[in-house]
């Protein structure tokens, strides 16, 4: 095998860091988006290719091997994962960072090479290798949580007990002390303090997810991604591998600045989120729901649209779940040939992942500048005759404006309810992801239209085009 020397090397980290920079960049518009992967990929394959082949690397069929098989089952679960469970399959892909961080840590502390560090070189390497351990543990055991809640295998309603805070301060503090007493004593009892630690730093990443509810899940999910960051950057200092801090330095900050949008978003403290439980219990009784529901079939529906000037399309998870985007966007280019101003309003947090909503629309070939962000839309709603939710519900809650008892008051919506008439396409009454009533039903302008999107809206189009 080609061995190359450490300035090829280094030369290569720095190229691949420079592409995951632009990568970075090119992610955050829909334009450039698939540019962005792309630089993504090609820094990966340098990166690799660049570490294989660097000096010191033996077994280098293991490794082979190893990508071969790892790569035969990361291409056959990313075509089988559905865009509705790729939260999981994130939160999932983080705990295998948590776990091999600490694997890192375990290893680095036992290597031969370390244990001939000397005076502070080899306190440093102590601590790196502790804390970790430490974020990677906290980060395994976390993201299992995050993929059980959200793929329904763990309860989606916060675990709270009396004293958790007290309770995690506690450990804590002992895992602290434990850090201290690490650095003195020989590679067998330090073995046992690491695994003490971990088992502490698991537990804690148990109770810090278990704590929150359903609906700050997303920021979770970004916080693990970011702290899966921050255990590569460990790994990558206790491996002596620059590229390994520089990307985990990228993946932790991009992940901690997309937590901090999320909970903007949402109306949530990002720091009561890390804690947990925040946001997760009712502040009193909630309202009780006044007025009427009522709805509309098909005919009457397309009549509405007929007679419309303009008409503002919210999609939500349900959208997802339908994959009702080509239909919708069939007849948002039917509607537009009839001289009708259609317009899409995205939530930041629709859906399931950040950006979820945009993704689906860019799939079935939704042009950028009818999507419009919630703050640009929101304005232009009082002056809408006809605004279509379909398969939304929290993020047009106005029980999020009025109702301070509703376990999401505070947190941004669209106002739908101040167009002339909204058209709520949903299967039934049930509750959303945050399972809070929604008062949006019970509006005087409000009608809605039952049944599965992609079917209504194809059902709908029949009695356009009719
Ligand atoms: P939700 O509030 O979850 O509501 C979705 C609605 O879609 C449900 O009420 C459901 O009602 C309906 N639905 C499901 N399948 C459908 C189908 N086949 N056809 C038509 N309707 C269908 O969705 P949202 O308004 O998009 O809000 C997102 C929620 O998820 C927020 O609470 C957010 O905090 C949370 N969340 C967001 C993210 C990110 S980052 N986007 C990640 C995790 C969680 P029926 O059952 O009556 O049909």
């Amino acid at each position: 095998m080609i061995e190359i020397g450490k300035e090829i090397q280094t030369a290569a980290y720095l190229f691949a860091g420079i592409l995951f920079i632009l990568s970075l960049g090119g992610l955050s518009s829909q334009e450039s988006a698939k540019r962005g992967v792309l630089y993504g990929i090609i820094g990966m394959i340098i990166a690799i290719v660049a570490t294989v082949l660097g000096q010191g690397v033996e077994g280098h069929i293991y490794i082979i091997v190893a990508i071969a098989i790892a790569s035969v089952i990361g291409i056959l679960v990313a075509r089988k994962v559905e865009m509705t469970s790729m939260p999981q399959l994130v939160a999932i892909l983080h705990s295998f960072v948590g776990l091999a961080a600490v694997l890192v840590g375990y290893g680095s502390y036992i290597d031969a090479d370390t244990q001939t560090l000397a005076g502070s070189e080899h306190t440093i390497h102590l601590v790196e290798v502790f804390i970790g351990v430490f974020i990677g543990a906290i980060t395994f055991t976390g993201s299992i949580i995050a993929w059980g809640k959200l793929e329904g295998k763990v309860t989606s309603k916060p675990f709270l007990y009396p004293g958790r805070h007290l309770v995690n301060i506690i450990l804590l503090i002992a895992c602290f002390v434990l850090g201290f007493l690490f650095v003195g004593v020989d590679v067998a009892t330090g073995m046992t303090y690491l695994y003490i630690m971990t088992a502490m730093a698991a537990f804690i990443g148990v109770m810090l997810v278990m704590a929150i509810g359903g609906a700050d899940m997303p920021v979770v999910v970004s916080m693990l991604n970011s702290y899966s960051g921050w255990a590569a950057a460990a790994a990558g200092f206790m491996l002596g591998n620059d590229l390994l801090i520089i990307t985990g330095a990228l993946v932790g900050s991009s992940g901690a600045i997309l937590s901090i949008i999320m909970c903007k978003a949402m109306n949530r403290s990002f720091i009561s989120v890390i804690l947990g439980g925040f946001g997760a219990v009712a502040k009193g009784e909630a309202k009780e729901m006044e007025g009427e529901v009522t709805s509309l079939n098909y005919d009457a529906v397309a009549q509405l649209l007929k007679e419309a000037n303009s008409v503002v399309i919210v999609p939500g998870y349900g959208m997802a779940v339908a994959k009702a985007q080509y239909p919708i966007y069939e007849m948002v280019q039917y509607l537009r040939k009839e001289g009708k101003d259609v317009k899409f309003a995205i939530h930041p947090v629709a859906g399931r992942l950040p950006g979820h909503m945009n993704v689906l629309l860019a799939e079935a070939n939704v042009p950028y500048d009818i999507v419009m962000e919630m703050d640009e839309i929101n304005p232009d709603l009082p002056n809408t005759d006809v605004v279509m939710v379909i398969g939304a519900n929290d993020v047009v809650n106005p029980g999020a404006q009025d109702d301070p008892a509703s376990p999401i008051y505070g947190m941004p919506v669209i106002e739908v309810w101040k167009a002339k008439t909204v058209i709520i396409m949903k299967r039934s009454m049930a509750v959303g992801y945050a399972g809070v009533e929604n008062p949006l039903f019970y509006k005087p302008n409000a009608e809605m239209l039952y049944g599965d999107a992609k079917d209504s809206v194809e059902k709908i189009m029949g009695f356009l085009k009719g």
